[in-house]
């Protein structure tokens, strides 16, 4: 059987569908329902932002038809999305420290960062690599050259506005996805940092993993 795949701009009627997969594998690939189980926060904090400010950096893959995956990207991380604004916000809109779903998170996470000096926060802004992006697809789409498309479309978006360099923020122990990004040319940059609030499939605590890439280096 062959499946047409196609890498693409995205169009207002995508929205729902790239909401959806955000939700769906937001867990290191798996449900964010996992850690998460109020759908419409989750999708706001992480989308709504390249959604409404950044349409033009979000690319869509898709596999007959059927938007199977998306990459979020930001030019500029000094005046993009202020993440940890947008979390009180959607905090505050669903009363999320009042939510089963939710509050044990919120919680667990102001243990967190009284316990760990140092924890991720927020938005990592160093000008040699302005601009950053995410990444998500579908198990169904995964191991098939489709994710690499959206990065080289991503990369080559960069060169022509003449960005230095690309970085991203991703859980230490997602260890498909740092594989996946030193294969497109990313390496890690600074020790991984705690997440507050997040645990892993054991209870574990999670690190974020910040990676880079210069633009120059790339072909
Ligand atoms: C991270 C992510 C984007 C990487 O995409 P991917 O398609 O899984 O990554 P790869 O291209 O490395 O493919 C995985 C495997 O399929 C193989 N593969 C890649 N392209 C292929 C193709 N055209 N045909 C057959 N196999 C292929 C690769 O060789 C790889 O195997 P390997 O790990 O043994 O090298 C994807 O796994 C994903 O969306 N994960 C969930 C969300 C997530 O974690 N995002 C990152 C958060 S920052």
């Amino acid at each position: 059987m062959i499946i047409k795949s196609v890498i693409r701009k995205y169009e207002e009627s995508d929205k729902e569908a790239i909401q959806e997969i955000c939700y769906l594998t937001g867990y290191m690939g798996e449900s964010a329902k996992n850690f998460w189980r109020h759908k419409q926060s989750f999708v706001e904090i992480w989308m709504s932002y390249y959604i409404d400010q950044e349409p033009n950096n979000i690319i869509v893959a898709t596999m007959d038809d059927k938007v199977v995956g998306y990459l979020t990207g930001c030019l500029s991380t000094s005046t993009g999305p202020e993440m940890e604004k947008i979390m009180y916000a959607k905090i505050v809109k669903y009363g999320l420290f009042f939510r089963l779903g939710t509050a044990d998170f919120l919680f667990r996470a102001m243990k967190d960062d009284w316990k760990h000096k140092q924890s991720a926060k927020g938005g990592f802004i160093d000008e040699r690599w302005p601009a950053h992006l995410h990444i998500n697809l579908l198990p169904s789409a995964r191991g098939t050259g489709l994710a690499a498309i959206l990065i080289d479309n991503w990369l080559t978006r960069l060169k022509k506005f003449n960005s230095s360099g690309c970085h991203l923020s991703t859980i230490s122990q997602n260890t498909q996805a740092i594989k996946f990004f030193k294969k497109m040319g990313f390496r890690k940059h600074g020790e991984p940092l705690v997440i507050s609030g997040m645990r892993g499939w054991n209870g574990e605590n999670l690190q974020q993993q910040i990676m880079v890439l210069d633009i120059n280096s790339t072909k």
